[in-house]
């Protein structure tokens, strides 16, 4: 090995390195690093000493060639070095006190060469911390929101905060952020604190905040996204109806006021046709059993200023009826009657009748009352969701009237007799003479007819008596026994001739047209002595005569 050479080219490093200036060795605090001497270019079997140590006098080892390195009793160092084979330094555990200048000392021989190189020790910082954060923030009104800290670090993390993802910039007015760095006097690591005072607008109801802590030997670092509540005051109140019109009587109706502030007001005044009411912890006002009167203009408005307020107002619906005529009313056939509605409503109403199943004319007027006007009338006023129904009944009366009294034949002897009475209420019938009572039919429009079957032996004038409580009236038929060509009744024949003929005189005017419209035979007396055929029946009741002879 040639010394000279190798010592010049030692020389020419030396005076390269002073000429780019202190070599620097990078290291993570609390890692091992390794201090290069001269950028690794010797090896330990070409050096007969080499010594490292720091600053101007702190002596860490010393290594002869062949020879295991002989460790400084130095505190700082004897537990945490070695050297390599290159003659790098090797540190273990690095903190911040071993951020100095290392120098490796190569002795020649012939010379000594100094390699110093510096050593930058760095930590990255912790996560943020966001301590003493506020809830609430008051538009208009510069608010602490929080401190956002960062520690442990080298060199000093930077703080900055953003509100949804851009940068909040110190104006010193509405936005102040108080930064400070404190140096651990132990560990020589830096902490950053920054403080955020923050100025709100309504529209930052939604916003995030957020602290980042940026440091040159990391990514950079969110905290979680900090909300507050944003207050501010009311600027405008609504009242609000909270159900549905049209208003009823009888209806609750609810009104509820709001104010746009934040956090709403807890009370308010609900004013009331004159009456101030204030509510406390609610926001509504329930009118219950509402009633025409309620009709008006409603007001709200916030306790402590009560220009801040709105209106609204309310109709309530009404509807009565009032008919001319109640309950039951009873009235003579034929005399006029009439009705009257007497509506009081808050709008427009439709009125109309009704009897049974069927709607009748708008207007319930009668000129002439017939049996069958009697029932319940019913009236129905609507308006609006609002309907009314008033009834009254109606009787029409009337003493009774016979209005045919007929016979018809039926079978070989018997007769039958119809008696058809009107009048209300029901006639009750009464027959002249015993017979048996065939039924009558229903009572229908003050009309009933009441049937009888007789036997006739001799010849006979039936009256019918029709009675109510109104009066009473009779009708009479005659009635012939019925012969059929039996000569042993040759008497009774004679008997009924002389009789007919008797009665006949009697009624001749009345019945002329009819006799002559009958006549078939020559003789009217012969007409009994026929059989007894339907087509006579028939005519027998087409009879509106009071008495009628076959
Ligand atoms: C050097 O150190 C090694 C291990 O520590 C040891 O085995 C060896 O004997 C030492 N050499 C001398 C010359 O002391
Ligand atoms: C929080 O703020 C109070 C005063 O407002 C202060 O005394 C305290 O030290 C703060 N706490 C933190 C962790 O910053
Ligand atoms: C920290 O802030 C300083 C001063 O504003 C700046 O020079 C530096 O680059 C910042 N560091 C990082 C990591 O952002
Ligand atoms: C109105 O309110 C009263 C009392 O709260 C209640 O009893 C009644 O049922 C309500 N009426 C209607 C129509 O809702
Ligand atoms: C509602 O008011 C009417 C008249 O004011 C009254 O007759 C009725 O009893 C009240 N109804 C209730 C449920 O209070
Ligand atoms: C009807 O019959 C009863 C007995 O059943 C009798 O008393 C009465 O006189 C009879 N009336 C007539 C009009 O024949
Ligand atoms: C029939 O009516 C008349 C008067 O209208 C009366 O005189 C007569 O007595 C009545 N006859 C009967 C049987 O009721
Ligand atoms: C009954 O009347 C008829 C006529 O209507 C007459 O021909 C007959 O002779 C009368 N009979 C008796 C017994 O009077």
């Amino acid at each position: 090995m040639h010394w000279t050479a190798f010592l010049t080219c030692l020389l020419t490093v030396s005076l390269m390195n002073q000429v780019s200036g202190l070599e620097t060795v990078t290291g993570k605090y609390g890692d091992t690093v390794e201090i290069p001497c001269n950028n690794g270019r010797f090896t330990e079997e070409a050096v007969p000493l080499v010594k490292w140590k720091y600053n101007n006098d702190g002596n860490i080892l010393v290594k002869n060639m062949g020879q295991n390195a002989s460790i400084s009793n130095d505190e700082n160092y004897k537990n945490r070095v070695s050297i390599k084979n290159n003659l790098g330094l090797i540190i273990r555990q690095v903190t911040m006190a071993d951020q100095k200048t290392f120098t490796c000392m190569v002795v020649g021989t012939a010379d000594i060469f100094e390699y110093p190189v510096e050593l930058v020790i760095y930590k990255v910082p912790s996560q943020p911390q966001i301590t003493n954060q506020t809830t609430t923030m008051a538009v208009g009104k510069l608010t602490k929101l929080a401190q956002c800290r960062t520690e442990g670090a080298n060199p000093a993390a930077n703080i900055t905060w953003f509100k949804n993802k851009t940068p909040l910039m110190a104006d010193g007015a509405a936005i102040k952020i108080t930064a400070a760095v404190v140096v651990d006097k132990e560990t020589g690591l830096s902490a950053t604190t920054s403080d955020l005072e923050y100025t709100a607008v309504k529209e930052d109801i939604d916003a995030s905040f957020t602290c980042q802590v940026q440091h040159i030997r990391s990514a950079n670092m969110d905290s979680s996204p900090l909300i507050f509540t944003v207050n501010y005051p009311t600027e405008k109140v609504s009242l609000q109806v909270v159900s549905q019109g049209p208003f009823n009587e009888g209806d609750n109706v609810t009104l509820k006021c709001m104010a746009d502030g934040n956090p709403p007001p807890s009370s308010y005044i609900f004013y009331m046709k004159g009456e101030k009411k204030t509510v406390e912890n609610s926001n509504t006002y329930t009118l219950t059993n509402v009633t025409r009167a309620n009709t008006g203009e409603y007001k709200c408005s916030l306790v402590n200023n009560e220009d801040m307020a709105e209106s609204v107002s309310i109709t309530v619906e009404y509807l009565d009826v009032a008919l001319s005529t109640a309950g039951r009313i009873s009235k003579r056939l034929g005399e006029s009657f009439e009705v009257t509605v007497d509506v009081k409503a808050s709008g427009t109403p439709q009125t109309s009748w009704r009897k049974g199943n069927k709607d009748l004319n708008r207007l319930l007027k009668f000129d002439k009352l017939k049996y069958s006007d009697s029932g319940v009338y019913e009236c129905v006023v609507s308006m609006a969701g609002l309907k009314k129904t008033q009834t009254f009944e109606l009787i029409v009366q009337g003493s009774p009237v016979i209005k045919s009294l007929t016979k018809a034949r039926d079978g070989n002897k018997n007769k039958v007799l119809s008696c058809e009475a009107e009048g209300f209420p029901k006639p009750t019938v009464q027959w002249s003479v015993n017979g048996t009572d065939v039924g009558e039919t229903a009572y229908v429009d003050g009309k009933v007819t009441y049937k009888i079957t007789i036997v006739p032996k001799v010849n006979l004038t039936v009256s019918c008596t029709v009675s109510n409580a109104l009066g009473s009236v009779n009708k009479s038929i005659d009635v012939s026994p019925h012969l059929k060509n039996n000569k042993s009744d040759q008497t009774v024949l004679a008997v009924g001739i002389v009789f007919g003929l008797i009665v006949a005189l009697i009624v001749m005017g009345l019945a002329y047209w009819l006799y002559m419209k009958k006549f078939r035979q020559g003789s009217w007396k012969t007409g009994e002595k026929e059989d007894g055929s339907a087509e006579e029946s028939k005519k027998l009741e087409e009879n509106q005569s009071q008495k009628a002879d076959v």
